[in-house]
């Protein structure tokens, strides 16, 4: 667990506009990973930000507090639904309002959410292809919620326990893997980085 004076902050932020949306709901879960590990969370909310498509017109009054908000955070937690075989264009065009600045160094772990019972994997492998372009740290473990639908009980929780879990670790992961890249330890964050995948090949989900 880290102390207090390296307390790491982590921001959780849903591809997904829609009110109920399930996205959201798995964000919340994986943050709360990152809370039992002993980080300060904080669920992004991009309808607070009043977010226009990029370039669209004059910068909208938002846009700074987002990238502050961002900036702000030393892990992320990106969830996005998969829409027609990649992310959404609700989450690309906010990252599209951040540059290095923002993002350089960040570690991100990545929750995808999909109606199909494939899971979210396209949405989550274009968004990993994205995270390397912002030059951050996307961390190997990712959680998918296929058949999302049936995945949540009302109150947003999830009613399977191995989707909980899988949530949780990744939010976890982040946690961890911030809080070492932040205190410097090279050594130490290496080592962990390496042990974080117990079994790769094992851990892909096919449902
Ligand atoms: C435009 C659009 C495209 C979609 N494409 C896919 C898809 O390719 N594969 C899939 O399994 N589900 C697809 N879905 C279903 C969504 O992944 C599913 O409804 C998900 O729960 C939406 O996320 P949300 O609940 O956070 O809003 C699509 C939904 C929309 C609206």
């Amino acid at each position: 667990m880290p102390d207090n004076s390296n307390r790491v902050i982590v921001a959780g932020i849903s591809g997904s506009l829609r009110p109920g949306s399930f996205t959201s709901m798995a964000v919340r879960v994986a943050l709360r990973g990152a809370a039992q590990f002993g980080a300060e969370t904080r669920f992004l909310d991009l309808r607070e930000y009043g977010l226009t498509l990029l370039d669209e017109g004059p910068e909208p009054p938002g846009a700074r507090k987002w990238r502050a908000d961002f900036a702000a955070a030393d892990g992320l937690l990106l969830g996005t639904p998969e829409y027609h075989g990649s992310f959404s264009g609700i989450l690309k065009n906010a990252l599209d309002f951040l540059g290095f600045d923002q993002t350089e160094g960040k570690m991100i772990g990545l929750v995808g959410v999909s109606g199909g019972s494939m899971g979210a994997f396209d949405a989550m492998n274009g968004l990993r292809s994205v995270g390397r372009a912002l030059h951050a740290w996307v961390i190997p473990k990712q959680a998918a919620v296929p058949e999302a639908w049936k995945a949540f009980s009302e109150d947003g929780q999830p009613v399977d326990s191995e989707i909980e879990n899988r949530l949780r670790e990744v939010g976890q992961q982040v946690a961890r893997f911030a809080h070492l890249h932040k205190c410097g330890q090279i050594r130490e964050f290496l080592e962990g980085w390496e042990r974080a995948p117990v079994n790769p090949g094992g851990e892909i989900r096919i449902d």
